[in-house]
């Protein structure tokens, strides 16, 4: 299926588990299915306690400003985080960060004084955006799809320069800085992750991301992605690694995992699935490529939004982790998780799948390489 030399970049390094934070209401699926997730700080705050006693290396929290497709209320993902970092030992936050609303002078400032706090424990996802409502509801010039990446990659470059340079000194077209010193300055310098698959998002990546997020998918289709971001990456003397989304559905037997996904698709939301995927795919049909996350996405797709089903994660323990396997092959470095029931969820993945993943990798020819 996949060639060895797209094995994710640290092939003998255990794949990374993360979790998206559920800091936005309604919960990762676009269904009336009953969820028992809940966005307050309570529960969030218990789940990620779970999180890091059972395995799980990061937590994702979203930005979104207003409603739409389901998530009525939201809370800001950088306080939220550093809400939870207070109440955790292990757990890495990797909050979103969407240019326009942010500029990097704020955000290299707030997430500078959190590293200080609370350690080397925060990170951030530079996302660009592709909901054209919430731009105008909060008053934002809404660019073209190429331009709001290379908005983004300004600000990469600008956050990355003001959290390292004694002096920063830029001349970009959205962001200029006259030698500016930030002080304190974060150590060691907070991750910086980015979600978009696009060729805007890939090459953006390849030039200044740790770390490139995309949507679900087979592991033939993150492989392509992969070495074509690794290609790219290696012109410019860089590494890339690489976060898939997924949905998980594990339980005991294949039946029961395959019933929750029917359930959570019949009880669908259509009218809501129909107008995000309205949404996101005009707003990937705006690349000058014409393609996008969500592209090739199908109405069931689109009931979770990062394709989340595509990936496979819906099974038996073992089903889910030899295909967390596959997709390690297809060079990914950490798998990024949703869940319908998060708390109970995390707790069952955390001790009964990646156990197995640890099993597996042991096994792998390239760990016996490596002793
Ligand atoms: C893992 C992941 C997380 C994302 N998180 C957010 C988010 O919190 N807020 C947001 O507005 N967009 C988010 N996005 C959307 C992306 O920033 C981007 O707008 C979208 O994927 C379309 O990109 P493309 O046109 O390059 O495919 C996320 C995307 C991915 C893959």
């Amino acid at each position: 299926m996949t060639s060895s030399n797209s094995a994710s970049l640290n092939a003998r390094e255990p794949i990374k588990f993360a979790y998206w934070v559920p800091n936005v209401s309604g919960g990762l699926v676009i269904s009336n299915i009953p969820q028992r997730t809940s966005w307050d700080i309570n529960y969030n705050v218990k789940l990620a306690q779970i999180a890091e006693q059972n395995g799980f290396d990061y937590a994702l929290s979203q930005i979104r400003f207003t409603a739409g497709y389901g998530a009525e209320f939201q809370h800001e993902p950088v306080s939220f985080s550093q809400a939870i970092l207070s109440q955790t030992e292990r757990l890495t936050l990797i909050a979103a960060l969407l240019p326009g609303p942010w500029n990097p002078t704020l955000a290299a400032k707030q997430i500078s004084s959190i590293n200080v706090l609370y350690g080397p424990r925060i990170a951030v996802n530079v996302v660009s955006g592709w909901f054209r409502g919430e731009f105008a509801a909060i008053g934002e010039h809404w660019l073209d799809h190429d331009e709001r990446y290379r908005r983004s990659e300004e600000f990469i470059r600008a956050l990355r320069g003001i959290w390292t340079e004694e002096s920063f000194t830029f001349r970009g077209d959205f962001y200029r800085y006259n030698n500016y010193s930030l002080k304190p300055k974060p150590h060691p310098l907070p991750e910086i992750f980015q979600g978009g698959s696009s060729r805007a998002a890939r090459d953006m990546a390849s030039r200044v991301s740790d770390w490139y997020f995309t949507n679900g998918n087979t592991p033939d289709e993150i492989a392509k992605q992969v070495s074509d971001i690794r290609t790219k990456a290696a012109e410019h003397g860089r590494s890339v690694k690489v976060g898939v989304n997924a949905f998980a559905i594990a339980r005991n037997t294949e039946a029961e995992a395959q019933n929750v996904l029917a359930e959570i698709i019949e009880h669908a939301n259509p009218e809501a699935v129909r107008a995000f995927g309205h949404e996101v795919k005009n707003a990937g049909a705006a690349s000058p490529e014409g393609q996008g996350n969500w592209a090739k996405s199908t109405f069931n797709d689109l009931v979770q939004y990062n394709d989340g089903f595509r990936s496979n994660l819906i099974g038996t323990p073992q089903q889910i982790a030899e295909r967390i396997l596959d997709l390690k092959d297809s060079g990914a470095d950490l798998i990024l998780l949703g869940f319908l029931h998060f708390q109970e969820e995390v707790e069952f993945f955390g001790k009964n799948v990646i156990p197995l993943v640890r099993k597996l990798e042991a096994e792998r020819p390239y760990a016996q390489a490596a002793e």
